[in-house]
């Protein structure tokens, strides 16, 4: 999990995330035996996202964007285009669709971790003229209604997409993408995807996950295991 702590921010920051990120883990273990059954078939470990897997993401969306003529996607002064971010962590992908002008939503369990958030919305986030607040919530995110976004960030793990992807293709919207980190979503055909090793990156539309395809080549990345938390 070393190379994944990003070398943005101050080290004080950085130092704070790592002790968040440790209490994380400590916070998931203790919470096992309370999590309901869904969440604990789908137990996902807090990995922030590197820097390249955030530029991913968004280089992604341009690019699909860019090939199918759509401006949608493209914040504006005059287009908002709204954001979700499920499982947020930090934060990082939140603020990081914030300063790209997005209205950006994080949605993260772990009470740290949204602690730590909301913190830094307060003290390092500028007012930037025209620039959307970015805004956290902590919640679940299987139980929040995705009826009103745009763009659906997830940075999951690969045991958890089929379902997930069940719930988001009944409540996105028609226009609606989904960007998966890392995993893609297997059994589905990505509308566009961005290889680079594990910061790759799939995106989804919602008549994409209307239609079940032989698996794809399996992804050479190599997957989080699922249980590693909690032995
Ligand atoms: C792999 S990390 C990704 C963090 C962040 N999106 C990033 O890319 O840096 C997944 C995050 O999802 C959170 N999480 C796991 N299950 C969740 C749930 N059911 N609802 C909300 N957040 C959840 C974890 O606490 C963890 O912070
Ligand atoms: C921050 O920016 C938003 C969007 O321009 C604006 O509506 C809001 O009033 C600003 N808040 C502060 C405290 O300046
Ligand atoms: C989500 O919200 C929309 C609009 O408010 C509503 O029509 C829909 O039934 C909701 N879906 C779920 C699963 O709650």
């Amino acid at each position: 999990m070393s190379e994944q702590s990003g070398k943005q921010g101050s080290k004080l920051g950085l130092y704070l995330a790592m002790g968040v990120g440790a209490t994380a883990i400590g916070f998931s273990i203790a919470a096992i035996p309370f999590l309901t059954p869904a969440l604990r078939t789908h137990a996902l470990p807090y990995v922030p996202a590197t820097t390249k897997q955030i530029e991913n993401v968004f280089k992604a969306v341009k690019g699909y964007s860019l090939e199918k003529s759509l401006t949608k996607k493209a914040p504006s002064k005059t287009n908002v285009v709204r954001l979700i971010d499920l499982g947020s962590g930090d934060g990082r992908i939140v603020f990081d669709a914030a300063e790209r002008g997005y209205h950006a939503t994080g949605v993260e369990l772990n009470t740290m971790l949204y602690l730590y958030s909301k913190f830094k919305t307060f003290t390092a986030w500028k007012n930037k003229s025209g620039l959307f607040r970015p805004v956290f919530k902590r919640a679940d995110f299987w139980k929040v209604n995705m009826t009103q976004y745009d763009l659906i960030v997830v940075f999951g793990v690969q045991g958890m997409m089929k379902d997930l992807a069940s719930k988001l293709k009944e409540e996105m919207k028609p226009d609606c993408l989904i960007v998966s980190c890392r995993f893609p979503i297997s059994s589905y055909k990505s509308v566009f995807r961005l290889e680079d090793e594990l910061d790759g990156v799939w995106i989804y539309d919602k008549e994409s996950l209307d239609n079940l395809v032989e698996e794809e080549k399996k992804s050479e990345s190599k997957p989080i295991d699922e249980d590693d938390d909690d032995d």
